[in-house]
């Protein structure tokens, strides 16, 4: 058996508070083992091993149109859904396909750091909009709209994580997205929405997605969270005429649908309903080591310290006082063996994010939340001591 490397940065004696990765303990389980031999075991196994259909394997299509359509009573078609290697793989796309170098993309303060980084690659122009705990605040974003018509640089998109937000934790109140709906009706930008935290819900509800609120919305939902990241397993909705155009660019032409293999495998899963079973563990397991995250911050952290109380999803995100430098922590952190984030990362203009660090509680094990967090508040402790 060939060497497996561990996930980036992360060793043996290290606790990490940094990965978006789900629990390993989670991944390989007998339900997915069950799958993966029924797609073996079929009659043609090989034909999964073929280039596969443009679009994407037509059951797993048509699980997912099904899915969407009966829990946020939306009625798309299954012509408005394309497969795709990841949430990665569409936002890659969308800003190939379509933006132009120096167009002009709104993405909220802070957002996803590896997104930001796809979107460099393209040679947009990245503007940020500020959000709060409900969300990105559409006057702020109706402010910076009118700014960039009247400099002549009307955006193409706006990239949002509406639900359990990375890197803050919050989530987009219902009122906020129709004003943002209306918002991209009058603007005449798309709404990218990146939903692949939308399963993994605590408690309360969540509202309907751009999809349903927008016909001006890309949304994208990934298999990475809520099954295994390394399936590389995702999907695109949005308007039809988007779809097909997604369906003739040159890669998918050349290279055909998403991982067909992964597709049949997940598909098989879902129809035996294991994927809505692992969804509930799922979200009883990380409601857990949220709290258990709170209760550490409670416990270790001074006074003058807040962070977010996520409903969902894997993040936290600590705000420091002006006197505490995130990278100063960090670096301290790496030292005594815990991989946390600092903010700087999350911004379009760094210096937002000096102040901020942003916890996992996804990847690490109970008692290694703890230890980490202990670990981070005497760090904290000294930083602030010292910086008197
Ligand atoms: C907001 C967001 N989008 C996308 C991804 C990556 O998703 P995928 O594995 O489907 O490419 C992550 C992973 O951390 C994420 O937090």
């Amino acid at each position: 058996m060939q060497s497996y490397q561990m996930a980036q940065g992360v060793t043996d004696n290290t606790i990490s508070l940094m990965l978006g990765h789900p629990d390993p303990t989670t991944l390989l389980t007998p339900e997915l083992q069950t799958a993966i031999n029924r797609v073996l075991a079929s009659p043609k196994p090989y034909q999964s091993l073929q280039y596969g259909a443009e679009q994407g394997t037509p059951g797993l299509i048509d699980y997912l149109v099904a899915k969407i359509n009966r829990e946020q009573a939306s009625s798309i078609n299954s012509d408005q859904l394309i497969l795709v290697a990841g949430s990665t793989q569409a936002v890659d796309m969308i800003a190939r396909l379509f933006t132009e170098p120096g167009d002009a993309v709104i993405v909220e303060a802070p957002s996803y750091v590896d997104a930001l980084h796809v979107f460099y690659d393209h040679g947009v122009e990245l503007y940020s909009s500020p959000m709060d705990e409900n969300g990105l605040i559409p006057e702020d974003l109706e402010k910076l709209l009118k700014r960039l018509q009247a400099g002549g640089k009307p955006p193409r998109l706006l990239y949002t994580i509406p639900n359990f937000h990375n890197p803050t934790g919050f989530s987009l109140c219902l009122e906020r997205r129709n004003e943002i709906a209306q918002l991209a009706e009058r603007y005449k930008f798309m709404i990218v929405e990146d939903d692949v935290y939308r399963d993994l819900i605590f408690e309360g509800t969540t509202p309907p997605s751009f999809l349903t609120l927008s016909g001006e919305t890309m949304s994208i939902g990934s298999f990475s969270k809520t099954l295994a990241p390394g399936l590389r397993l995702g999907w695109l909705a949005g308007p039809s005429e988007i779809i097909e155009r997604i369906l003739h660019c040159g890669t998918i032409e050349m290279g055909g649908g998403a991982n067909p293999f992964t597709a049949q495998i997940v598909a098989e899963y879902c129809y035996l309903q294991y994927w809505e079973q692992h969804i509930h563990y799922l979200q009883q397991l990380y409601c857990g080591r949220r709290d258990i995250m709170m209760a550490a911050l409670d416990q270790y952290m001074p006074r003058n310290i807040t962070w977010t109380r996520p409903s969902g999803g894997f993040f936290v995100w600590v705000t420091l006082p002006e006197n505490i430098q995130a990278r100063d922590v960090k670096q301290q952190a790496f030292e005594r063996g815990v991989l946390v984030s600092s903010g700087e990362g999350f911004f379009v203009n760094p210096t937002q994010g000096e102040h901020n660090l942003r916890l996992t509680y996804s990847f690490a094990q109970p008692e290694e939340i703890k230890v980490g967090v202990r670990i981070l508040g005497e760090i904290v402790r000294k930083l602030a001591n010292f910086a008197r």
